[in-house]
């Protein structure tokens, strides 16, 4: 892999700035959002009003602490355009997450804001190893989701061609890239997987192709993958982490000469560690909930957003801004197997480590009697597909589950092709539990 580490002349300067400038900015940024959504959004005003707090009570960052969370009812119940800070005409696009029940939840953006977040989509990509002039591969969906448009608006400012394929049709995604000497591929880290597929489908080496940086987010996903993905395209593999609520993507990204976790792009987007069940703060370096405060947004100022992601906070390395680490999970992803905690994340890292199975995956979550179960359901690769191989590596995962993440779960091994496969964000949970029982 070749070295892509940026200039430092090449980054904005902030990002390397001192931590005092960088508060000092924060602290600035973020009177101006309270006071934005309490004098524009009727709800802020109501909640602060009644939490008994005021913009003008905020004097230090820490004082954040005392305004209330939002989470995402809030932007459902007041669907679509209740929490917009802006007439409706100084908004320019507005995106939506289908979520799995009831309305969708609606965000916006002023000319302002698509600006902020192609700036910070590009930074995003620079710390990635992209380059002006790149040809890059935006295999993230476009449309109401904020992957395939957030990655090209960044990739148009950074300087890049772009190519905007959005998700599917698989056959085409690996002739383009070939076609079009694609350097960096934007896409979820699910779907890169059955790109690779179809590479090794059509006979093609994928190390030979011209991809050189993948930056794979939008879904949780494993340092043992990232092992994987280099190793198969030899490529570099970076996270890239957002939410439609903060803005999209491009509110954290690693740094491809560290890959030591995300920086957050902290001069417009404010972290948080809380403790999910209580609410407190949590100070840097323990583990809990982020939560955001956008410093700078307009149409939709988002103030404290519990995201449910797990993570924690860690000092800057690369850049100056503070780190969160590679995501665990989500709150709601969180599985517990009498009594035990499991992620998906964790299920990823054992599967990775047996030589036979391939990184496609499903759990399927059953009831029989009181006792909840948990079935992995897994693909063969293509030379290691016999029966008594599959039966071998089912053996072998389930003891590296059992003894790793402290479960029993029953493992399926299917032939090559056996799992669902994700255009996008991969379902890796399907709970298959009495709903009432
Ligand atoms: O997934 C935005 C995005 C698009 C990020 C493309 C990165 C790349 P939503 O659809 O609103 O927005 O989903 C946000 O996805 O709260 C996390 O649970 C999860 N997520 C996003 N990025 C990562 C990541 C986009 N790098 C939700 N690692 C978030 C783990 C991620 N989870």
């Amino acid at each position: 892999m070749k070295d892509l580490t940026p200039r430092k002349q090449d980054l904005d300067p902030i990002e390397i700035a001192s931590r005092d400038e960088i508060a000092a900015l924060q602290l600035e940024r973020m009177k101006w959002s309270l006071a934005h959504a309490y004098a524009n959004v009727p709800f802020y005003r109501k909640k602060f009003d009644e939490a008994g707090v005021h913009p003008d009570d905020l004097k230090q960052l820490s004082d954040l602490s005392k305004f209330p969370f939002t989470v995402k009812s809030d932007l459902r119940d007041n669907y679509p355009f209740g929490l917009f800070a802006v007439p409706r005409d100084k908004v320019v696009r507005v995106h939506a997450s289908s979520g799995t029940t009831g309305k969708p939840t609606v965000v916006g953006y002023t000319r302002k804001d698509i600006d902020t977040w192609a700036e910070v989509v590009a930074r995003s990509m620079r710390a990635s190893g992209t380059r002006p002039g790149d040809v890059v591969h935006v295999a993230y969906g476009y449309g109401l989701f904020t992957g395939g448009l957030g990655a090209h608006y960044g990739a148009e400012r950074l300087g890049c061609t772009v190519v905007p394929v959005s998700g599917g049709m698989t056959t085409r995604q690996v002739t383009l890239i070939e076609d079009f000497g694609a350097t960096t591929i934007m896409v979820t880290p699910s779907y890169m997987l059955s790109i690779l597929d179809e590479y090794r489908a059509q006979g093609l080496d994928p190390r030979n192709s011209p991809l050189q940086v993948g930056i794979f987010g939008a879904e949780p996903w494993t340092n043992a993958m990232r092992a994987e993905v280099e190793q198969a395209f030899d490529m570099h593999a970076v996270d890239i982490y957002g939410l439609s609520e903060v803005m999209g993507p491009g509110v954290a990204n690693e740094c491809v000469e560290t890959k030591d976790g995300l920086h957050v792009w902290e001069d417009h987007f404010y972290p948080e560690i809380i403790n999910p069940q209580t609410g407190e703060p949590v100070a840097d370096g323990g583990q809990g909930e982020l939560v955001f405060t956008s410093l700078t947004k307009e149409a939709l100022p988002i103030i404290r957003y519990r995201t449910r992601d797990l993570t924690r906070l860690l000092p800057g390395t690369a850049r100056s801004m503070r780190r969160m680490e590679k995501i665990t999970g989500r709150s709601d992803d969180m599985m517990i197997l009498r009594g035990v905690n499991v992620f998906p994340t964790q299920i990823e890292e054992q599967i990775l480590k047996v030589d036979e199975l391939a990184p496609h995956f499903q759990i399927e979550l059953s009831r029989h009697g009181r006792m909840d179960e948990m079935t992995v359901n897994v693909e063969a690769l293509p030379n290691h597909a016999d029966n008594a191989e599959r039966a071998g590596a089912a053996a072998e995962l389930a003891k590296r589950i059992k003894q790793v993440v402290g479960v029993s779960v029953r493992v399926n091994v299917t032939e090559p092709g056996g799992v669902a496969r994700s255009q996008g964000k991969a379902v890796r949970i399907v709970d298959n539990r009495p709903k009432d029982g």
